[in-house]
């Protein structure tokens, strides 16, 4: 099959998605200082790339980091709403980076765009949510002998990926970069946090003070956005299935309930949980006139839609990124990006500053998987500590933070089992 060069929706977007690439570098000094040593070293020389991210300004200097260090890299959507069309006219013009990405692409292009994006014979593959690992495994296994390795950015994508190498099906060895500490502790903490309530600020413009705030799902995901809500004024209250969660929920002092009682009382419900129909009929029956419903996990799944529009009486757009259903009772259910990432559809993703933190264990992870090749057995892979501790330091650096050393005594200490009460 000839690939096509680019599939986007304006290069008249270039300029503009440039100045913004250029102003998340400034805050992603991390991933400069690596692109810098990619640039003078070209360890990925030759190393083509398929890349399935949410195209986005963080996203955009990862990609030139990555070139930077030799390698061709070709990118496509991980999500159809969360392209930054401008970011994507400008890798294409400025960066000669083939670009399959539209945002508000149909599920007929965006899988269009990853066959595209696999036309380009990968030997690596980069995923946010394991789609391009799940398509070449199911349909394009011809590629499997040339790649060497994958990396994936998400704890959805992690998630399925050891469902296949548990069925034994995955065929070559993938880093988990979602469960390095400099990853999940930061990104999905403070950058879900942040973005998800600034999407739905965005796209309502309601005042959080006083509200109900629902937060199903207290894993790092969930922790950001309630602790988040709370200092914007809201009460928060959280749904959970794990006992520990619930737990650490209830002594950071938020009300914990079932979902039933949750949908009740609530104004926003923010699903974070990576599962299915967290949001369903019964809950949708019970729910406040008003209520404001959206999604920062993963897929679009959490909150069951086919219910909603089973439920509705009339359905209407409310303004962009607004879906208003008029259900039972005249009451107004109000769905926000379809159901899909809110924080990348309706606002612009994490911060680069978070990202910056991401995107440096993406580039080195790469960078190991070249050295250590055919070393590595198949299967999900952490990040190595030595990374994850290296990236922390130069983001405290690069914070103008400094920390205490161990003295020869306390390292002595530490290390000695004799020296009790
Ligand atoms: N995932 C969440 N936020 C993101 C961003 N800004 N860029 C790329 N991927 C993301």
């Amino acid at each position: 099959m000839a690939v096509k060069d680019y599939d986007i929706r304006d290069l008249d977007l270039a300029e503009m998605g440039r100045g913004r690439i250029d102003w998340a570098a400034q805050e992603m000094p991390v991933l400069r200082q690596i692109a810098e040593r990619f640039a003078r070293e070209k360890p990925l020389e030759g190393v083509r790339i398929a890349a399935c991210l949410h195209v986005t300004t963080e996203t955009a200097n990862l990609v030139r980091a990555l070139k930077a260090g030799g390698a061709q890299v070709a990118l496509c959507a991980s999500n159809p709403l969360s392209t930054q069309d401008d970011v994507a006219a400008s890798l294409v013009v400025h960066d000669e980076i083939p670009v399959y990405a539209i945002k508000g692409e149909d599920t007929k292009t965006y899988y269009a765009h990853l066959e595209a994006t696999l036309a380009h014979e990968p030997h690596f593959t980069m995923d946010d949510g394991c789609d391009l690992v799940s398509l070449i495994h199911k349909e394009r296994r011809g590629l499997l002998p040339n790649i060497f390795g994958g990396t994936e950015e998400t704890t959805t994508g992690v998630i399925r990926l050891r469902a296949m190498a548990a069925d034994g099906v995955l065929s070559y060895p993938v880093i988990a970069v979602n469960d390095a500490q400099t990853k999940h502790m930061f990104d999905n903490r403070y950058g879900t946090g942040q973005s998800t309530l600034d999407a739905i600020i965005r796209a309502t413009n309601v005042l959080l003070a006083g509200k109900t705030v629902v937060v199903a799902g207290y894993g790092w995901c969930g922790r950001g956005v309630a602790s988040r809500a709370r200092g914007m004024g809201a009460h928060v209250v959280v749904t959970e299935v794990n006992p520990l969660k619930a737990l650490e929920a209830t002594m950071d002092g938020y009300v914990v309930m079932p979902m039933l009682e949750a949908a009740r009382i609530g104004d926003i419900f923010i699903t974070v949980t990576g599962n299915i129909n967290v949001l369903d009929a019964q809950h949708f029956a019970v729910m406040k006139d008003g209520a404001i419903l959206c999604n920062s996990g993963h897929f679009n799944v959490e909150i069951n839609i086919p219910a909603l529009e089973t439920a509705a009486r009339e359905k209407r757009v409310g303004r962009p990124f607004i879906e208003q259903y008029t259900v039972e009772g005249g009451r107004s259910i109000n769905l926000l990006a379809e159901g899909r990432l809110v924080n990348l559809a309706a606002a612009e993703g994490h911060p680069s500053a978070v990202m910056d933190m991401s995107f440096a264990n993406q580039a080195l992870s790469v960078e190991y998987m070249l050295k250590e090749r055919g070393r590595l057995e198949v299967g999900v892979h952490p990040v190595p500590e030595a990374i994850d501790q290296e990236i922390a330091r130069l983001k405290l650096e690069a914070m103008g933070v400094r920390i205490d050393r161990l003295t020869p005594e306390q390292e002595r200490y530490l290390a000695s089992w004799q020296e009790g009460t």
